[in-house]
């Protein structure tokens, strides 16, 4: 790990949470798929540069975001977005509260606005999901200004040294908008695929630690087969997801593998090929 990163954990891990942030850092346990990924995201949150991972469904975004708040032991703020989402689920709201018998507003910090001020890890989910006039709020706090006229407020905001952005983008699926090009700009962008080879094994192996080594070396043979079919094309990317296969190999543990493939893999899929291909795939595995 370089130096430069190093000395910033040092930094962070110095500090001193309140029990209910502390509940918001990270478990860790990602896997990089080459040797570099893992810390160049790294390097990235080092230089306060926002980050953006692209990468199909269950290929582990949620996960490395997490790594990197246990890495720095920082609390992580998550926002799932939708065409629902509004200024105020990002910045807060005002509410009208009691104090010593007097009618008084109060401001209700959101996720992203807690975040700066605390110097908070914020993780912005499927963020090509939001509507085109929501995100522009942030241009100013993902840019070098790093900072926040809060429009209910009108105070200004400036970013805590240790604040930064993780986002997250499932690109070309169905549903959501190519991302808005002034926002993308803003990010430094890394490709997360799928685990492959030793890799996908190492993640059964840390995943189920004490379930059978064939039911493992099973799902580890069929994950490689449909991430095949997926790269020819005939699967659709979420038949290889990694979540849905770890789901499969958790219920196999309790019933037939293939009635667990069934349940975790094929039947997600919209189209009956997709489906019939995904258990005849199986079924050459299962003895
Ligand atoms: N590279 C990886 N390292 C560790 N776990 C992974 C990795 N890729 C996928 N997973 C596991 O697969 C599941 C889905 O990962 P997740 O981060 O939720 O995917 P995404 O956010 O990309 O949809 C989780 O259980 C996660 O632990
Ligand atoms: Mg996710």
């Amino acid at each position: 790990m370089h130096t430069f990163i190093e000395k910033l954990k040092v930094e962070r891990f110095a500090r001193i949470y309140s029990e209910e942030d502390s509940l918001l850092v990270g478990k860790g346990g990602y896997i990089s798929p080459d040797p570099t990924l893992w810390e160049d995201v790294l390097l990235s949150i080092s230089l306060q540069k926002p980050v953006l991972l692209k990468g199909p469904a269950g290929s582990g975004k949620t996960k490395l975001a997490e790594s990197v708040s246990a890495y720095f032991r920082q609390p992580m703020h998550s926002i799932n977005c939708s065409v629902d989402l509004d200024a105020e689920s990002l910045l807060g709201f005002k509410t009208i509260v009691q104090k010593d018998g007097e009618t008084v507003i109060e401001f209700v910090e959101g996720p992203v606005v807690k975040a700066m001020k605390e110097g908070h890890l914020l993780y912005i989910d499927e963020i090509n999901m939001a509507k085109a006039e929501t995100l522009p709020i942030l241009h100013s706090v993902l840019d070098y200004r790093r900072m926040l006229t809060n429009p209910f407020t009108g105070e200004v905001i400036q970013a805590h040294p240790h604040f930064n952005v993780l986002s997250a983008i499932n690109e070309g699926y169905i549903g959501t908008a190519p991302m808005n090009e002034a926002l993308k700009n803003r990010f430094i962008s890394y490709s997360i695929p799928y685990l492959a080879g030793e890799q996908l094994r190492g993640l059964w192996e840390q995943a189920f630690p004490d379930a059978p080594h064939a039911l493992k070396e099973l799902m580890y043979n069929l994950a490689e087969d449909l991430k095949l079919q997926v790269q020819h094309g005939l699967l659709s990317e979420e038949a290889a997801s990694i979540r849905s296969l770890l789901d499969a190999t958790e219920l196999a543990q309790y019933i037939e593998p293939i009635r667990a493939i069934r349940y975790a893999i094929a039947e997600k899929l919209d189209d009956v090929g997709e489906r019939e291909l995904v258990m005849e795939l199986a079924k050459t595995w299962v003895k």
